[in-house]
């Protein structure tokens, strides 16, 4: 069935002989930035600050700050993250370009916090061969860095920004070069012509029942590129947070790594910790062995709690203010009880596959932040290394894009994306974190790709539907487990990592083949 249909006329169209930035996190905001002084339109479905997973952030940004630290060793402990399947060309961009990403959002006015002499403090996170976390105020680096990029973006003569504009498609012409937006603004349609179209969407946590992520981060950019024709890079690869609190909560909030940095240790419900019996590292071992770990636990019904009252407690308010006052919020205060814990779905290290300045597979789309495939964390994103990548690539993706020029050509045709209706999302949750979640195995992934199936020909080519059938379908080709992705019908991983290159339209012919 073909329900790619163009949608009803907008409203009106307009030209923007700018970049039109779509989102509005930290990467959206800093390619905001950089592409001065180029004009920049920012399209934010949210006031700006809200619904975006940068803002909720919680350990920091990873940099080798430190002078008896090196971007080599963050280059080498990100690359052992990524399971072979980084790119390293971008993981030399992402860590040398790093300690200068971190001291321009300081000169910005971030508070990141500082020793007696000026010096940043740095934490340790799980992986990390090196204490180089910058931190604000114990867990507050997201907030606050989005403060001040905010403030700068609000200050720059060269943005402007609409807050409340929803993007349903991307424009393309005959040649298949991104042209700009549809979007929608108080039940109106606007097309919106510009030469440089720049995602930064966010990531796909909020296709699963069990999400760190804001609910609104349901892989729409990656659906809307692929809808356009766009090449996906690894779809299959969603990292899970070991330790969101588990509360019933909807997000889930996080309790950061940095406590485990700090010594707080996982235990079951009888007190008993289990870490050492996964993995030699314990409580910083990978977050894909760390989230499995807790997961079998579970599973086991021993249940699984993050016990800081020895290594943190009475510091626990002025250590981690955030995640206290969840805690406290919850009716747990972690001084005196262990916190109940449930891997969460986290982070999408596939996307929109670009370049190293942000370029997709099509003319006129860049890609930045958690929607975008850059490279940099292959099968599994090393802790603290995506608001870098968000400042980093970010930047790099305006600054390409300033450059760009409308070839002037017409018609232009925009795709229909409806929406999923909300049983349908609720049902979807469900299956994403039952069948394509911390374990994945065959028969789950082909039940839920069944449903997939009989649900896009139901309702349409939905964006929340399109971006998990392309988790799905890549999981389910995927016949090995390797970083973020684990096959209990096949634990093991292969000899060499290869890549997941898709269009729509590629994986689209798969099913029909295997129908
Ligand atoms: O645990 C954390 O603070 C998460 C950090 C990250 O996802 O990079």
């Amino acid at each position: 069935m073909s329900n790619r249909i163009d949608l009803p006329k907008a409203d009106r169209r307009v030209t923007f002989d700018g970049v039109l930035v779509v989102g509005a996190g930290l990467a959206g905001l800093s390619a905001a930035l950089a592409a001065a002084p180029r004009k920049v339109l920012v399209l934010s479905a949210a006031p700006l600050g809200e619904g975006c997973a940068s803002a909720w952030a919680q350990g920091g940004m990873a940099a080798a700050l430190d002078p008896n630290d090196t971007a080599a060793a963050h280059a080498a402990d990100t690359l052992a993250a990524g399971a072979g399947l980084c790119d390293p060309a971008a993981v030399d961009i992402l860590t040398r370009e790093g300690p200068d990403a971190v001291r321009r959002l300081a000169d910005l006015g971030a508070p990141f916090d500082r020793d007696a002499d000026g010096r940043f403090v740095q934490g340790l996170e799980a992986a990390h061969a090196f204490a180089r976390v910058a931190k604000v105020g114990g867990d507050g680096a997201g907030l606050a860095i989005m403060d001040a990029v905010i403030a700068a973006v609000r200050a720059a003569p060269h943005i402007e920004v609409r807050e409340g504009w929803r993007v349903r498609s991307l424009l393309t012409d005959a040649s298949g070069r991104v042209r700009g937006v549809q979007a929608e603004a108080g039940g109106e349609l606007t097309q919106i012509v510009a030469p440089a179209t720049i995602l930064a969407t966010g990531g796909v946590g909020g296709l699963y029942a069990v999400t760190t992520n804001p609910a609104v981060a349901r892989g729409e950019g990656m659906a809307l590129a692929a809808l356009a024709g766009a090449r996906i890079l690894d779809p299959e690869f969603v990292q899970f947070h070991p330790t969101a609190i588990d509360f019933g909560a909807d997000p889930a909030p996080l309790a950061t790594e940095a406590l485990r940095g700090d010594g707080a240790q996982l235990v079951n419900a009888d007190g008993a910790t289990f870490m050492a019996k996964y993995d030699p590292a314990a409580e910083l071992a990978p977050r894909d062995v760390v989230a499995r770990a807790i997961e079998s636990e579970r599973r086991a019904g021993r249940g699984a709690f993050l016990d800081a009252r020895g290594a943190i407690g009475d510091h626990f308010p002025q250590a981690f203010p955030a995640v206290f006052a969840r805690c406290v919020a919850a009716g747990i205060d972690p001084r005196r009880q262990a916190i109940p814990i449930i891997p969460a779905a986290h982070y999408h290290m596939g996307g929109v596959e670009t370049d190293a300045v942000g370029r997709t597979s099509l003319a006129g789309l860049f890609a930045v932040g958690e929607c975008a495939a850059t490279g940099v964390h292959g099968a599994n994103r090393l802790a603290s290394n995506s608001l870098l990548e968000a400042s980093v690539f970010g930047r790099r993706a305006g600054e390409a894009a300033r450059h760009a020029v409308d070839p002037g050509t017409a018609p232009l045709r925009a795709m229909a994306t409806p929406d999923l209706p909300t049983d349908d999302l609720t049902e979807l949750r469900t299956r994403m974190s039952r069948d394509a979640g911390v374990v994945r195995d065959h028969a789950g992934l082909t039940s839920l790709a069944d449903w997939l199936g009989d649900a896009r020909a139901r309702v349409g080519d939905a964006p929340a539907l399109i971006a998990a059938s392309l988790i799905v379908e890549g999981a389910l080709a995927r016949c090995e487990s390797r970083g973020g992705h684990f096959r209990a019908d096949y634990p093991n991983s292969d000899a060499v990592g290869v890549h997941t290159r898709r269009t729509l339209a590629s994986a689209t012919q798969r099913r029909r083949q295997a129908a």
